[in-house]
């Protein structure tokens, strides 16, 4: 099978989440298309068996590129195996209702493009408050407070689970085999 992974990405650590998983498919022996929603190129839903999009929250939204995409091609979305990979600090939180925060993007990306992923995977972020200029370090710090985030400035966080992704891509290849073998319409 061959599956499309496209993110959108701020700071970067959505990239990396999207070349993990393209890793992992290719690891199980399928084909990849890897791609950056800002230029999507010959990414076109439909053409593939499986898609997985990914995006980063900053102040509550997906980055603008993914909600276009997902608009743009909600029904070949709608018609394959889809998944979607939600990257925040929210999600790393150690309070239940602001893990469930991170999820609830996911609804509200479904109810603004009329896309609906089969599966959504709610991924802890990086923030990297070195790299921030005096400004962004400030935004960034209080952001973080507000979702559960770390709080020391001084130093970057990588706070991804990386085996629970990898969990989350073997779950979504499974989908992707049943739903072939056995398409939900019949
Ligand atoms: C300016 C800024 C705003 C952010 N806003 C949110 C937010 O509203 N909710 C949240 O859970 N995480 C928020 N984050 C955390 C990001 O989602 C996290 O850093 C993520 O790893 C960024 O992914 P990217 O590098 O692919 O853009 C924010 C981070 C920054 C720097």
């Amino acid at each position: 099978v061959t599956i499309l992974v496209i993110y959108g990405t701020i700071e970067g650590h959505t990239a990396k989440i999207a070349r993990e998983i393209a890793t992992r498919i290719e690891q199980a022996g399928h084909q990849v298309v890897l791609t950056d929603a800002r230029e999507p190129g010959y990414a076109v839903p439909g053409t593939f068996d499986a898609v997985i999009v990914c995006g980063s929250i900053h102040y509550g939204r997906y980055p603008e590129p993914i909600v276009q995409f997902a608009k743009s091609f909600k029904d070949a979305l709608n018609n394959a195996p889809s998944a979607l990979v939600t990257v925040s600090l929210a999600a790393a939180s150690e309070y239940e209702d602001e893990r469930q925060e991170a999820s609830a993007h996911a609804y509200h990306l479904s109810k603004a493009t009329g896309w609906v992923p089969n599966i959504h995977h709610s991924a802890a972020g990086a923030i990297k408050f070195l790299e921030f200029s005096y400004f962004k370090r400030l935004i960034a710090r209080h952001i973080s407070a507000y979702t559960g985030g770390p709080l020391d400035d001084g130093q970057d966080y990588e706070l991804t689970d990386w085996p629970k992704l990898n969990e989350f891509v073997s779950e979504m290849l499974t989908f992707t085999f049943t739903n072939r073998l056995m398409p939900v319409s019949q």
